[in-house]
């Protein structure tokens, strides 16, 4: 079945039937203001904190699985329906959805009305805008009512959801010149408001679920919609809503514009009331009146489009892979953005009520976007040092409100420390902007103590240091990159954390993705130290991964591919000698990283040993062979049927690992096949089987264990986007930043001709042309900088002008 194609040229994906094998989702907002967006209108929205700032309800789990949303209906006569076709599911006569860059368009025509909608949030303000154009295509004139309707959540989404005897009962809102405000706890600790508006004037509102919805009725039915009739209800506690009803009389052939505007206001504590009891709403008005005029609108979507041209101009390229042309110049630098923007924590699948940003997560998202927004990079890094303790483990999570680290989940997790280096070494190579290491934001426990940047970085390497086990490999904590890799928890009691259950102060068990992840960050630290100038310092940090790597040589090679890990027992994980899960794909993927094995064999034994055991057509299995049972001493991972999340499924995050180190060792063949094989357009093609997004990577295929092979889940929040990102533009076209300037060194398919890169790289833009006339893997024969050779691959920031042409010769 195909359910819509990509339209390239307008970045967009194009859904031409609503009934998608699971909702397919998309962002809205860039700032402070966030919503997630269904092809059929289903979602929510939130200023900041999916859980403690959340607008609108939303079901989770729910049948029809996305329910709740931003929903418009039609009554026209005996017919009622929807242009996104929910909730009512009447059948359309022609539908589509355009998911773009930060809107939703949504189309839908019945009976020759056609209804086009598109959602949107304004740069610079909080607040969703729904343009809305309703046509007549009839040659009779037709009356008709539109409704436009929300169910606001009471802010805190967990409460929300959970504390019926007091939340039955807190509810309020206030209604003016049409617009409905929700003010629930407004009274006593908030100073802010939602408002629902639509700038014509509304026949009539509801703002009491049971009055526009019923009690019995579904939001498939709702009473006042199929009566034809809002009843002006005013909510007192139970469930409001916003709803608001316009009626319109169209002539043959006219047409009718309007919009809604569905946002969050704030106010200062003494100008909360412009009279007892009844709340401000002067910074809504204002807002109102810049967004009074369709053109108004109309202009914020440009101003948005522009937005998105410009940031993507960082980096285009000219590819002969449809698949990565698109992933690359659009779809995977979108999807960076929006887990820059949210870590793990809003999508259909991340109720926003948990996690918050993670250290380790949102350390990863910066490599994907610090080309896009340094500024916000940096803001990030600060954030996420201010949350590291003084000892040097690091907060799990954070509240994106509050900043603060949550403390149920607390620290220990030992490898989010190492983290942290690479992401202010990725921000330092794009920028150059060594200040960020002497930015002061103190440790979470200590904040009178204002450490600097660079000290939290050493604090990371010397956590890894003073952490180390019997093997001399560092000790895993709760869990490493691999969260259900629980190897000091035992857990037999149903509901505990397997992560936390465990106490971990005198663990034994040891991870070798953490030594090579460890290696991997002494090497960018070292690198740090020289473009500093500091080569003494440089070089004693590359001995202590030189010691490193000699203990994984030692103590964490099995004779084909790297361990695993060694339990609290000082047995082996991911060896030969288990039964299960003999070989898994982390730590080949970081000890390559961290620079093991490159010379002496072991490297490519380890890769060659991931091609024959751990790669399918879907791309690259985490371990085998499955977990069949659960194993008490290996946590949650085993927890999994064989085949899902960590117990072999495809993660696809940590297939990016492995895709880099091929092109360290130089296989450009088989690093675009594995770039391919878990590639989500390419998921076109079987996306009955796949059914998630094909426009953004999941963070799950299930693997060839599973009773549904080839089926994705958890789209769009996933450390998958960065890293796929950095290895396509870094690592197979090879346009690299590096501390001594922007590195040109590809590694691609023979067959491939050539490609260009647009890279804006430290001001000035880089035309990128690279021919491969003799059709090699990797090997850069010459380089010429506007003309003048270049010795080596690395041009050096001062080379040519502020446009800079660079032609680079493969062979
Ligand atoms: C999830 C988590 C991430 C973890 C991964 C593997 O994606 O967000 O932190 O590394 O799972 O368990
Ligand atoms: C669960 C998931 C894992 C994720 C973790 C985050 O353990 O299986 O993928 O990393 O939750 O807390």
């Amino acid at each position: 079945m195909q359910y819509g194609h990509f339209d390239d040229v307008n970045r967009e994906y194009v859904i031409t039937r609503p009934d998608t094998p699971l909702p397919w989702i998309n962002y809205l907002g860039c700032e402070d203001f966030f919503g997630i967006i269904s092809n059929t209108a289903g979602g929510y929205c939130f200023y900041r904190d999916a859980r403690l700032r959340r607008l609108l309800r939303y079901r989770y789990n729910n049948v029809p699985l996305d329910s709740n949303g931003r929903y418009l209906y039609i009554k026209d006569g005996a017919t009622v329906w929807n242009p996104g076709w929910k909730p009512t599911r009447t059948p359309l006569d022609k539908y589509e959805c355009r998911h773009g860059l930060g809107y939703t368009a949504i189309r839908g025509e019945k009976n020759g009305i056609e209804v086009r909608v598109t959602y949107f949030v304004p740069l610079g303000d909080s607040l969703e805008l729904w343009d809305v154009t309703v046509c007549n295509h009839s040659p009779r004139a037709r009356s008709l009512s539109l409704f436009g309707f929300v169910e606001w959540c009471l802010w805190d989404a967990q409460d929300d959801m959970t504390n019926f005897q007091r939340n039955f009962s807190t509810g309020q809102v206030e209604v003016e010149d049409g617009a409905v405000f929700h003010v629930t706890e407004y009274r006593e600790r908030r100073n802010h408001f939602a408002y629902f508006a639509c700038n014509a004037k509304p026949a009539g509102f509801d703002t009491a679920r049971d009055a526009f919805v019923g009690v019995h009725e579904g939001l498939d039915c709702p009473r006042a919609v199929l009566a034809g009739r809002c009843t002006n209800s005013l909510a007192h506690g139970w469930a409001p809503v916003g709803a608001l009803q316009l009626d319109f009389n169209l002539k043959p052939h006219a047409s009718r514009r309007c919009h809604f505007l569905l946002g969050y206001a704030e106010n200062r504590e003494e100008q909360k009331y412009v009279r007892p009891g009844v709340a401000n709403k002067a910074p809504f008005r204002a807002v109102a009146k810049r967004f009074a005029k369709s053109a108004a609108v109309e202009a914020a979507r440009r101003q948005l489009q522009a937005h998105w041209e410009k940031l993507l101009g960082t980096f285009q390229a000219e590819v002969e892979d449809p698949h990565l042309a698109r992933m690359l110049n659009t779809w995977n630098q979108y999807q960076c953005v929006a887990t820059l923007n949210l870590s793990r924590s809003a999508s259909g699948y991340e109720t926003g009520i948990g996690r918050g940003m993670g250290y380790r997560d949102s350390n990863q998202d910066i490599l994907g976007v610090v080309h896009l927004a340094p500024q916000r990079a940096r803001e990030r890094l600060c954030d996420l040092a201010a949350t590291q303790l003084s000892d040097g483990t690091c907060f799990h999570q954070y509240q994106p409100l509050t900043k603060k680290g949550n403390s149920d989940i607390g620290g220990g997790f030992n490898d989010d420390p190492l983290w942290l280096p690479l992401a202010v070494a990725a921000y330092l190579k794009e920028t150059g902007d060594a200040s960020i290491l002497k930015a002061k934001v103190g440790y979470a426990d200590k904040n009178q103590k204002k450490a600097t940047i660079l000290d939290h970085l050493e604090l990371s390497l010397r956590y890894t240091e003073h952490n180390l086990g019997p093997h001399g490999l560092p000790l895993i904590g709760h869990a490493d990159w691999n969260d259900c890799l629980n190897l000091n928890c035992f857990s037999s009691t149903p509901g505990e954390s397997f992560q936390c259950a465990g106490d971990i102060r005198g663990s034994r068990a040891e991870s070798v993705m953490i030594a090579g992840l460890y290696c991997a960050a002494c090497t960018e630290m070292a690198g740090l130290y020289e473009f500093l100038g500091q080569a003494e310092a440089a070089r004693a940090i590359l001995r202590r991964a030189e010691t490193m790597r000699g203990a994984i040589v030692k103590h964490g090679w099995d004779g084909g591919w790297f361990l695993r890990a060694y339990d609290a027992r000082g047995r082996k994980i991911g060896s030969r000698e288990c039964e299960e899960g003999q070989i898994f794909v982390e730590s080949q993927g970081w000890c390559v990283l961290g620079g093991v094995g490159l010379n002496d064999g072991r490297a490519r034994l380890a890769l060659d040993s991931v091609k024959a055991r751990l790669a399918t057509p879907n791309g690259i299995v985490l371990q085998q062979p499955a977990y069949a049972t659960y194993h008490l001493h290996l946590g949650e991972i085993s927890s999994y049927p064989p085949g899902y999340k960590e117990n072999a499924g495809i993660f696809s995050h940590n297939n990016t690992w492995i895709q880099i180190a091929e092109t360290m060792l130089g296989n450009g063949e088989r690093a675009f096949e594995y770039y391919l094989s878990m590639c989500p357009s390419t998921k076109e093609a079987q996306i009955d089987t796949y059914r998630a997004e094909p426009y953004v990577y999941a963070q799950m295929t299930a693997g060839r264990d599973a009773p549904t092979p080839g089926e994705a889940k958890n789209s769009w929040l996933t450390g998958t986007a960065s890293w796929a990102f950095v290895a396509a533009s870094q690592h197979i076209l090879g346009v690299k930043p590096t501390f001594k300037g922007l590195c040109i060194d590809p590694c691609i398919p023979r067959a491939w001709r050539g490609f260009k890169v647009r890279r804006v790289f430290r001001g000035k833009t880089y035309h990128i042309e690279v021919s491969n006339l003799r059709g090699v893997n990797r090997g850069v024969k010459k380089i010429a900088v506007d003309g003048e050779p270049l010795s080596g691959t690395v041009i050096p920031p001062e080379a040519g002008g502020k446009e800079v042409r660079v032609r680079v010769e493969l062979g």
